[in-house]
């Protein structure tokens, strides 16, 4: 075998949404700004505290159900969130267990945004070798469990959701290239500074809001564009590809403009897939979901070529190319 393919897709919301109207009463902030400046009209968030694994149970079920295997048949769980169900076991574990997939082996990859491309990339190594026959990875996040509401900077950006792929390995086609990078010296531009060894829980931590997200927005959305264009076009040249043979590009969801820019820049206006207006960024979920609907919506056919390409907090980035088949 030479590589994977996805056999099965999956996601899931929790039913409740806030929009951008209902973020007005909570902090000074307008539905004009927010759509303006970041393209977000809603968002899904969870509620009574519904842990990550609930959403990436809902998500893995379907995209089992799609692919045909059966959770006993499991053996790998992969799960890329930054809002485990707890700092330890792993979310993977947890889901394992709903799932009753015994046979499966299970960890969390810590990625943020590029969770997804980085959690792909890992199966795929893992059924390329012929070391597991299967594989079913997650992105999901409750992204509002770490949410600062009184930060208007940030809690309009933000939201939760799951999506699943379950993989198979076959003898071509399927992923044709993987490229993963990260800059650990810009760990402070996007951060959960609270809660970890560094700055365990404690009075101080949550009187400082240490729990919440920190994010230096402006200066990661430069760095966003640029890194992003230049994963892509890493990836399609491991590929052997150039951006015209592309048929969507899936990018991460986290602000309209930093798509648009960078949609422009690969010249792929018009074939690059978008629902942050209805989401917001759900970090590693947002790829996984995009990557579900697109392919929900018939926007991925048989023979085309997909583009991920992922940034987030790390920094991490990352971007696969695949051949559907
Ligand atoms: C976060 C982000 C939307 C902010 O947009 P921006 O255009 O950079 O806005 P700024 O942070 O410069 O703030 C501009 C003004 O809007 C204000 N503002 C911030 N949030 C606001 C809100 N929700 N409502 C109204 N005003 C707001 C700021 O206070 C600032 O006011 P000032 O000029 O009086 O100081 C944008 O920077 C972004 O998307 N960054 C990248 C995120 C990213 O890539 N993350 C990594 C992957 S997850």
């Amino acid at each position: 075998m030479k590589s994977a393919k996805i056999v099965g897709l999956g996601k899931y919301l929790p039913p409740k949404i806030l929009t951008n109207l209902d973020l007005e009463k909570r902090v000074d902030t307008t539905d004009e700004w927010i759509t303006t400046r970041t393209g977000i009209k809603s968002r899904h968030i969870v509620e009574n505290n519904t842990p990550v694994s609930v959403l990436a149970k809902e998500a893995s079920l379907i995209a089992l159900k799609r692919a045909g295997i059966k959770p006993k048949d499991l053996d790998l769980i992969i799960v890329a969130t930054i809002t485990p169900d707890t700092q330890f076991p792993s979310t993977a574990c947890y889901l394992q267990d709903y799932l009753k997939a015994k046979k499966a082996c299970c960890f969390d990859v810590s990625a943020a945004c590029a969770g997804f491309v980085y959690a792909l990339t890992c199966a795929w190594q893992f059924l390329k070798t012929g070391f597991y026959k299967n594989a079913l990875i997650v992105g999901g996040e409750v992204l509002t469990s770490i949410t600062d509401w009184e930060d208007r900077s940030t809690c309009v950006l933000f939201g939760d959701g799951a999506g699943a792929a379950v993989l198979v390995p076959t003898g071509k086609d399927g992923i044709l290239s993987s490229y993963l990078g990260a800059d650990g010296s810009e760990a402070d531009l996007l951060i959960l500074p609270g809660g970890g060894s560094r700055n365990p829980v404690s009075a101080r931590v949550v009187e400082e809001r240490l729990n919440y997200i920190k994010m230096r927005g402006n200066e990661l959305f430069r760095i966003a564009v640029r890194i992003m264009v230049e994963a892509a076009k890493k990836s399609l040249r491991m590929a052997k590809l150039t951006s015209k043979s592309v048929k969507l590009l899936i990018p991460h969801q986290a602000n309209i403009r930093i798509i648009n820019a960078v949609a422009k820049r690969l010249e792929l206006e018009g074939k690059t897939y978008i629902n942050i207006d209805r989401y917001g960024n759900m970090s590693s979920a947002s790829s996984a979901i995009a990557l579900c609907e697109a392919w929900e919506e018939k926007k991925i056919k048989k023979d085309d070529i997909i583009v991920l390409d992922a940034f987030g907090g790390g920094l991490v980035w990352g971007s696969c190319v695949i051949k559907w088949i």
